[in-house]
């Protein structure tokens, strides 16, 4: 893998208009940070509702800011007249670049470029925040795969101050460069990875999940003490269950199926049944109240 981080130093965006289609979990993260950048972000969703909830949502990480007295109020009223409401892709005309944050699934992240690509100016950027889908493979289905690139953010994406910046084999390096600029503007450290199944951080990072949904399902113990005992001995930051939580069962399982296939069913990539079954009944994690754990006002309280 060809890894070229670039310097974090934060400067002016290169673009003036974002757009962010899918303002669920990332796409409001992604929103948030663009418009504290001094950009102008036009937010669309399929789901009625969803950019108002969106806008209400970020809105509310301000207040909080304002109320422990990091941000002033005129700044938080600044950044909040940055958010605008794209009710149609068409209003996303006047975006230099749109990021799509929508389901993962190559077939709704190729029909979306596609419809964007015959509604945008040609020089608009098309960036996909997939975790692990071909960047090349979202790109194939447009008739401009030159300014197609992923760009990918983590969760929640004001405090993980990192994103992967993936170009597809045919992606124009001008694009390439155009779209670091940006993330660094945003405050967030770039790397740079080659488009392969899960990029860096969803491939190396793999294991972390995969293994801990194995010794669950050989009945070693439950998803307290083994999260417990990753963060207390093992030193990391959140329990193999409770990111699956916070990431969402939906997403996470798409995504090892996806990495699994890639990989022609590397038997060490197997999704586990165990994420399989409580995504069939509903149980996504902390956005469906509850998945591995229970949220009770958003607070994890009995693990099943
Ligand atoms: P989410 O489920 O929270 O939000 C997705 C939003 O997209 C929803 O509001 C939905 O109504 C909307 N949507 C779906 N299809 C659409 C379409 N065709 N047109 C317009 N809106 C549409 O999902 P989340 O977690 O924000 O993930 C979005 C993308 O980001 C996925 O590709 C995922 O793999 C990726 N990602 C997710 C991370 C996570 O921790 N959840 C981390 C990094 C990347």
């Amino acid at each position: 893998m060809s890894t070229a981080p670039s310097s974090s130093s934060v400067s002016a965006p290169p673009f003036r208009v974002l757009g962010i289609v899918g303002t669920g979990a990332m796409g409001r993260g992604i929103a948030q940070i663009a418009a504290q950048a001094g950009l102008t972000v036009h937010l669309h969703d399929q789901r009625e509702g969803a950019v108002a909830e969106a806008r209400d949502f970020i809105g509310g990480m301000w207040n909080r800011a304002v109320h422990k007295q990091r941000l002033s109020d005129a700044e938080a009223e600044r950044y909040a007249a940055r958010l605008k409401e794209a009710t149609t892709l068409s209003a996303l005309a006047e975006c230099d670049i749109v990021i799509e944050a929508i389901v993962e699934t190559l077939d709704a992240k190729q029909s979306l470029f596609c419809e964007l690509e015959s509604l945008l100016s040609e020089e608009t950027i098309l960036a996909t925040n997939t975790s692990s889908l071909s960047v090349t493979a979202i790109a194939s289905a447009c008739q401009r795969p030159e300014r197609v690139i992923g760009f990918h953010f983590f969760n929640p994406v004001p405090l993980m101050k990192i994103a992967e910046v993936i170009p597809g084999l045919r992606t124009d390096p001008d694009v390439v460069a155009r779209v670091e600029a940006l993330g660094q503007s945003m405050g967030h450290f770039t790397a740079r990875t080659t488009d392969t199944p899960g990029f860096l951080v969803n491939h190396a990072g793999r294991a972390y999940g995969t293994e801990a949904l194995k010794v669950l399902g050989e009945c070693v113990t439950d998803p307290v003490t083994i999260d417990r005992i990753l963060v207390d001995q093992g030193g990391f930051r959140m329990g193999p269950f409770s990111l699956l939580d916070l990431t969402g069962l939906d997403v996470s399982h798409a995504v090892m199926e996806s990495i699994y296939h890639q990989y022609y069913e590397e038997p060490r990539f197997r999704p586990s049944p165990l994420t399989r079954q409580r995504l069939t009944a509903g149980l996504l994690g902390r956005k469906s109240g509850a998945g591995f754990y229970r949220y009770i006002d958003g607070k994890p309280e009995v693990a099943d």
